[in-house]
């Protein structure tokens, strides 16, 4: 029995969390592998509109066991503020949601280091999400990181060193410190909700579901275009969002990875900062914005907009095998006269569709325009409703990665998902 992976194939926000509460009754357990609250991924049922950022999105879906994985980082403030919204909503979590006790802790001040190293950065900032992400792996790889399982064990003496750490490097950047007071606070008090909740060995946990014959689904964060090794480094973030994230994430083999969903929106978006080739400047970038409701989940920060990107798109498919394709959000095409994708960048007189070491600057892309299907789909239920045009455009884009797309979505809604 196998982990299968759902992961986002370009720089985030795809629609990771719809899918995975759409995909959870076929799995015994969903987990999260990597990153933090710096996710904020969108459910929408029965009327109502969940974001969730560290507890993974098949928690809605009866009582199936959600884990969060040693890979993910976690913070106890903010993860007690979207528990406690769930609870408030109806949802008790803590019989079913598990979490490893490898798990790193995002500290309050790894808080400040973040806000410290972007401003520091100045016009190169890279436009975190200011959550901490960056400084708690910093501290994970450099062995002085706190984990999950030390709240169990020497967690006071761990979480004063971290702290004093710290403060010497924020003295050094002239952070000011006056908000750790009240960082802290929260932080301590979401510490204790945090111990309602199981701590497991979760490699072990996972591993024998599959011994026992069960399916695990994977749920990524971020995409791979925000991976640290093969995303847009230095704008990136600071795990592995890749499949083989899922492995080192989970503590499971290779050889027990299944299925690989590669997630995609039928254009392109990326909030923050850093390259983005075929970005869009124009009344067309404003208007995906606009239909797209392009705006973070997290930081409400609005996301920059563009055609879809199949260079990038191939070699995401590349990196993490991807064996079947999600397509979301093609409703927001809807109107279009003509639909455009990138199939290869120019790079000063040289043309390429392989993704270069870096696409910092200088490159230009190359597109092949489409006829719209200019007919709305976001009431349509099965694929053979689909319009010509659309499965044309859909059609290219299976040549181009040659990977079948599987399903298609044409709404936020969980019901508003079509499997092909
Ligand atoms: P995630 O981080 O990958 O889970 O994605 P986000 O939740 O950050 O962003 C996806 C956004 O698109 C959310 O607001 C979803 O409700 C919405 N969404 C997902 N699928 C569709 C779709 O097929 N059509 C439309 N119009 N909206 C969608
Ligand atoms: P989901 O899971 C989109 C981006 C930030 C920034 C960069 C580094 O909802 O798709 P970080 O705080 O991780 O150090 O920021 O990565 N970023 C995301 N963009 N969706 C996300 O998550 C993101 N998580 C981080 O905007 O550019
Ligand atoms: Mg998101």
């Amino acid at each position: 029995m196998k982990v299968d992976v759902l992961l986002g194939l370009q720089w985030g926000d795809e629609g990771k969390g719809k899918v995975v509460d759409v995909l959870t009754p076929h799995y015994a357990a969903v987990t999260r592998f990597q990153g933090g609250p710096n996710a904020g991924h969108t459910l929408e049922f029965e009327g109502q509109k969940y974001v969730l950022r560290s507890v993974p999105s098949g928690i809605f879906q009866g009582d199936k066991v959600n884990i969060i994985g040693n890979g993910v980082v976690l913070d106890p403030a903010l993860f007690k503020t979207e528990v406690e919204q769930l609870e408030a909503s109806g949802h008790d979590l803590t019989s079913r949601l598990y979490i490893s006790r490898k798990a790193h802790l995002i500290l309050p001040t790894h808080r400040l280091l973040d806000a410290a190293y972007e401003s520091a950065k100045g016009s190169g900032k890279i436009g975190t999400t200011g959550k901490g992400i960056g400084p708690t792996y910093t501290d994970k790889v450099s062995r002085n990181g706190v984990r999950v399982g030390d709240i169990e064990l020497n967690f006071e003496e761990k979480y004063k060193n971290a702290v004093a750490r710290h403060k010497k490097i924020l003295s050094d950047y002239n952070y000011p410190l006056d908000k750790l007071p009240e960082l802290e606070k929260a932080w301590f008090e979401g510490l204790e909700k945090l111990k309602q909740f199981k701590f497991v060995d979760s490699e072990h946990y996972v591993n024998h579901l599959l011994a026992e014959g069960k399916d695990v689904l994977a749920e990524g964060a971020q995409g791979t275009m925000l991976d640290v090794d093969f995303g847009s480094y230095p704008f990136v973030t600071s795990s592995n969002t890749v499949c083989a994230g899922a492995c080192t994430g989970l503590g499971v083999a290779p050889r027990n990875i299944g299925e690989v969903f590669g997630i995609f929106k039928a254009y392109c978006t990326r909030v923050g900062s850093g390259p983005f080739p075929t970005e869009l400047f124009d009344e067309t970038g404003e208007t995906l914005r606009k239909l797209g409701h392009e705006f973070g989940a997290v930081t409400g920060r609005p996301r920059r907009c563009g055609w879809i990107d199949l260079v990038a798109l191939r070699y995401a498919v590349m990196v993490n095998g991807v064996s079947q394709l999600i397509m979301m959000k093609s409703d927001i095409l809807d109107n279009f006269d003509t639909v455009k994708a990138c199939v290869a960048y120019k790079i000063g007189d040289r043309e390429t569709d392989e993704m270069p070491f870096d696409i910092n600057e200088g490159v230009e892309p190359v597109y092949m325009e489409f006829e719209g299907w200019k007919t709305p789909m976001d009431k349509m239920t099965s694929a053979d409703q689909f319009p010509k045009a659309f499965k044309d455009y859909v059609s290219f884009i299976e040549s181009y990665l040659g990977v079948p797309v599987k399903i298609v979505s044409v709404g936020p809604d969980r019901e508003q998902t079509i499997m092909l």
